[in-house]
């Protein structure tokens, strides 16, 4: 098949890669120069996903893959058009359609009959059917289901490990008809390996799930799901500090038993993906209360955990305290919807000053967030933990002279290195040795 790939980045260009490993003609088409550069040198444009490079320079060499920005270099006669650029949100996580809007436009000047479009990237439901198909047919002047055929199937895989989760979730599909639909699971039926493990939890494969609307549903479902679970650990964390009951003895032991999955609290649920697909799905269901109660709980953690500080350490007008990681979680250079920002802004509501600190950025880098860069070795009053950076793991007092006070927000800090310092975790009860 000849396929197009929209969108290089983080999950487009792995898709692109492994279309191309199928023995398919695979054309990428980015914006950025700049990328479209390094795809057609074989060298990846980022750093971090398993396996990248290694398929890269392969698949460039032996003619499979190619990058381009000129989108009537790969979209004439394709097969199958797969697009997957973001969809932008602003900081109240309302949709900002800006650039998928350019993308569909530019694709549909280009299309051609017999061609599959699918949209990859996370969308409000009812978006393929009223928004893309609309304007596909009107910039294309072609008529979806006579002359091209247009489905949704989200991406359901994580940076990183992006081969592996491929072979490994099932692939849903949704199309606007039967035949749109079967022409999808024909299509990622011949770009896929699906690993048939006994212990994967379904049948694997590509599912059709019989409308784009469901299958718009089945991604924010997923990942919504796991917004409300964590708000209900969250919940359950305060009530049980409050109560001189440690909450993670009692998520294990109620995991112990198949039906519960209660997932860890912490002091804030980051990055594009958790804190966004609930408001996404807010957006069409507003009367939605348990998700917007769980959302609104998750966004109050950094400052309970500010609070939790307070409480602890006393007043902190002039302190010096300083957050460690400006990241949304450990190991990942990544600050979109970072519990950070609203830790910082609650420390300076309560006229503390503010220092923040991350293995992963340079000075420079923290400077441009509005951050004061904190360095190991100086002087510090208190410190909130804010993303499990593997390095913290083993962090000691003496790291942080002068400190009186650490809350270690994502319960992974050994308390005994913080002797004689006040030690408070996200529910665990104050007076626990924990
Ligand atoms: N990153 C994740 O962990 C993840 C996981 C699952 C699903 N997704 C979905 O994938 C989408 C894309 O995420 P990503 O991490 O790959 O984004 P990214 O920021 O890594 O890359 C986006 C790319 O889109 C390109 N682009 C922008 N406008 C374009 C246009 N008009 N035409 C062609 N290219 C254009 C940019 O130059 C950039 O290379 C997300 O919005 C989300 O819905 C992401």
């Amino acid at each position: 098949m000849k396929i197009a790939v929209i969108a290089l980045g983080k999950i487009g260009l792995p898709l692109a890669v492994q279309f191309a490993s199928k023995g398919h003609e695979v054309v990428g088409v980015d914006v950025n120069q700049n990328t479209v550069d390094l795809v057609n040198a074989a060298k990846e444009p980022f750093p971090g996903e398993a396996h990248l490079q290694e398929k890269l320079t392969e698949l460039v060499a032996s003619g499979n893959l190619r990058a381009t920005t000129d989108y009537s270099d790969a979209v004439p006669g394709a097969d199958a058009v797969v697009l997957v650029v973001p969809l932008f949100v602003d900081s109240e996580a309302r949709p900002d359609f800006g650039w998928m809007d350019a993308a569909t436009k530019e694709l549909a000047k280009h299309l051609t009959p017999g061609t599959l479009v699918s949209y990859e990237t996370t969308l409000p439901v009812g978006t393929t059917r009223t928004r893309w198909k609309p304007m596909l047919e009107e910039v294309s002047g072609l008529t979806e289901g006579k002359d091209f055929h247009l489905v949704f199937s989200p991406e359901r895989v994580l940076t990183g490990r992006v081969f592996e989760d491929l072979r490994k979730y099932p692939k849903l599909v949704g199309g606007l008809s039967q035949e749109g639909a079967d022409k999808a699971v024909e299509f990622y039926n011949a770009v896929l390996d699906f690993d048939e493990r006994a212990d994967l939890k379904r049948a694997n494969g590509v599912w059709d799930l019989g409308s784009a609307e469901a299958s718009e549903l089945a991604k924010l479902a997923e990942t919504t799901y796991r917004d409300v679970n964590i708000g209900l650990a969250n919940q359950f964390a305060v009530f049980a500090a409050n109560n001189g009951i440690d909450v993670y003895q009692v998520i294990e032991a109620s995991n112990s038993q198949p039906y519960s999955h209660i997932h860890r609290p912490g002091i804030a649920v980051g990055g594009h993906c958790i804190p966004v697909y609930p408001r996404l799905y807010l957006w069409n269901d507003p009367e939605a209360t348990i998700v917007r109660t769980a959302r609104a709980a998750n966004a109050a953690m950094p400052s309970y955990t500010v609070g939790l500080l307070e409480g602890a350490h006393g007043a902190l007008a002039g302190q010096r305290v300083t957050v460690l990681g400006a990241a949304y979680r450990g190991g990942v250079k990544e600050t979109a919807f970072s519990g950070v920002f609203d830790a910082v802004n609650a420390l300076k509501a309560a006229g503390a000053e503010v220092l923040v600190e991350d293995p992963m950025y340079t000075d420079e880098e923290l400077e441009k967030f509005g951050f004061t860069p904190y360095h190991f070795g100086e002087p510090v009053d208190a410190a909130i933990l804010q993303a499990d950076h593997a390095e913290y793991k083993t962090l000691t007092k003496e790291q942080l002279p002068g400190i009186r006070t650490f809350v270690d927000g994502r319960k992974m800090i050994d308390s005994a290195n913080f002797e004689g310092v006040t030690f408070r975790s996200i529910g665990i009860p104050s007076d626990s040795k924990a």
